[in-house]
């Protein structure tokens, strides 16, 4: 294998700023790695679109990725892209990928109801992956699922600083809870990167008595295991990219900034 560039970046990419939510696991855990946070913001939201489109587009911009910026490593901090292309994505691309899958096996360990949510995209919870990893690990347990796709766009709002109407909190909780045996629902999986951004308004929404699980930590140890020993060196300050330009971009520069992501730049 060939030597590791010292100044070659980890890649994440989400449709939007949910990856972010990685992202500040993976600073903790390697605060020297040279990162490139990629956002699809002309596809986004993903949560509605077909297993077609999302393939599409992911295998297409992580091609395109991966020959102008030669990553050491990419992360799919995405739920929909990676429970739909993960293995399309491994099949064509020749570095390490790290994806985001739903965290229903942790969830199956420390809920003690036996009942557990699932917040997810529509994609993501309709996916036979997320079935795959409900028959391994929570055998034994109710495992209940919602799309929650007004989260999407609030977690967006939130790191705009634009505000956000409560009830999109309520109405999460809402459609978990009302599901035949929702009221013993002890512990919820955040199955979309977007949704740990959100989880002070979520414990509000839910109330006490209910915890909340995702990857983030997880797959933060993962890159930092594939990554052990290599040589990290950040030559030029790390950046966020962006499939498309638009207005309300600006208004996202604070919050990339307390990721360490100090520029913008566009595919
Ligand atoms: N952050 C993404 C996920 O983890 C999806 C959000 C969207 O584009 O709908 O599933």
């Amino acid at each position: 294998m060939s030597e590791i560039d010292p100044a070659a970046p980890l890649l994440l990419f989400d449709s939007g700023v949910g990856g972010l939510s990685v992202l500040g696991e993976v600073r903790r855990l390697l605060p020297d790695a040279p990162v490139i946070y990629a956002a699809d913001n002309g596809g986004l939201p993903y949560g509605p679109k077909t297993e077609a489109e999302v393939a599409a587009r992911v295998c297409g911009l992580l091609g395109r990725m991966a020959e102008r910026y030669r990553p050491r490593l990419i992360c799919i901090a995405c739920n929909t892209a990676s429970t739909i292309a993960l293995g399309m994505v491994r099949d064509v691309l020749e570095i390490p990928i790290v994806g985001t899958v739903p965290a229903i096996k942790p969830a199956a360990e420390q809920t003690r109801s036996g009942t557990i949510g699932l917040l997810g995209t529509a994609a993501t919870i309709r996916q036979p992956y997320v079935d795959r990893l409900e028959a391994e690990f929570a055998q034994g347990k109710l495992l209940l699922r919602a799309a929650a796709p007004g989260l999407v766009a609030a977690a967006e709002a939130k790191l705009r600083g634009e505000p956000v109407d409560p009830a999109i909190y309520q109405q999460a909780a809402a459609t978990l809870r009302n599901q035949p045996g929702g009221d013993a629902i002890d512990t919820v999986v955040l199955a979309c990167t977007h949704f740990p951004l959100l989880e002070p308004e979520l414990a509000a929404a839910f109330g006490s008595g209910v915890g909340f699980v995702h990857g983030a930590a997880g797959i933060a140890r993962r890159i930092a295991r594939l990554s052990e020993g290599q040589p990290m060196n950040r030559i030029r300050p790390d950046f966020a990219l962006f499939t498309r330009d638009e207005p309300g971009l600006a208004a996202l520069a604070p919050a990339l900034a307390s990721y360490g992501l100090s520029r913008m730049e566009f595919l």
